[in-house]
């Protein structure tokens, strides 16, 4: 029997991936070439494929057989509310990184859903989408150092209708937006992977931008630069709150303290790590 001859079943039935992948990938593919829901997998399992569906379909698995993000192979990723365009130029957003949103979310809140928030190094928009869509009445400004990331995450605002709310700037850090910008709410997920840690070499994280994940150095750098200099850039009482390793909690509040914020905090991620430190102004 040709490949191209066999049903949704035998092609799940024969993958080598595990089987939740193999469905992700098929429904990927039956979505694009026939505009079929993921149930269609189940309800139409008789489906054979055209030639060129079925191309695709070894493509996609043979590149997952190979370790490629699932992610970047069907273009999305769930985040918080929203769905995320990504592709090989962006992190993919993280389950860690909504407890993040949710803590803008809550401040957002307690400010009555009026409030100037900034992402610095917002990759595919995550952060800065996922808090637009949830608040309304927040005026959003995101920053990325790579245009490819900024290109992303401005199509993934379009795609939202959420592109009159989210300001988009490029540059290392503060240097992105005007001197005298001030806001409520600064977040940021910046790299914070220590140059040579060997997780960067296992997993996604071998397809994802080496910019994004390490700092190249000993991981605290950029969240050095970010925590010394928000203090410039928040409005009074404004919150400060950015994510970290799971073991450079200690640091950074350490960075928080000398840079002189108030009510720092630690949060946890689902895992129970301490993820995220905040501060006040
Ligand atoms: C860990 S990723 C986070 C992406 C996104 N905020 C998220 O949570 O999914 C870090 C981001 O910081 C950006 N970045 C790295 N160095 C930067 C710099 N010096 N200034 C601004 N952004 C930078 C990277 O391009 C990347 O998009």
């Amino acid at each position: 029997m040709m490949g191209a001859d066999l049903s949704l079943r035998d092609l799940l039935r024969s993958s080598a991936l595990p089987q939740s992948e193999a469905r992700l990938l098929l429904a990927h593919v039956i979505e694009y070439h026939y505009q079929l829901p993921r149930s269609a997998l189940i309800s139409k399992d008789e489906l054979t494929l055209s030639t060129i569906a079925f191309a695709d379909w070894k493509s996609l698995e043979s590149k997952r057989l190979n370790g490629e993000p699932i992610a970047y192979l069907v273009g999305k990723k769930g985040f918080h509310n929203i769905e995320l365009l990504v592709a090989p130029g962006v992190l993919i957003p993280r389950p860690e990184t909504e407890l993040l949103v949710e803590i803008g979310l809550r401040e957002i809140m307690l400010l009555g859903g009026k409030a100037r928030m900034l992402d610095l190094g917002t990759g595919s928009g995550a952060i800065a989408l996922a808090v637009a869509s949830a608040a309304p009445n927040s005026l959003v400004t995101a920053t990325d150092q790579f245009p490819e990331a900024l290109a992303i995450a401005k199509s993934n605002a379009k795609h939202l209708h959420l592109e009159d709310r989210v300001q988009f700037a490029q540059g290392s850090w503060y240097e992105a937006i005007g001197e005298e910008a001030t806001f409520d709410l600064i977040l940021s997920n910046p790299p914070y992977i220590e140059r040579g840690d060997p997780h960067l070499e296992q997993g996604d994280l071998r397809f994802e931008p080496l910019d994004a994940l390490t700092d190249q150095g000993n991981g605290l750098s950029c969240l050095e630069v970010i925590i010394t200099k928000a203090k410039l850039h928040l409005n009074p009482k404004g919150l400060i709150a950015v994510e970290h390793g799971f073991d450079q909690s200690d640091a950074v509040v350490e960075l928080m303290r000398a840079a002189g914020f108030s009510d720092i905090q630690t949060h946890l991620d689902l895992a129970g790590h301490r993820r995220v430190a905040s501060g006040r102004k």
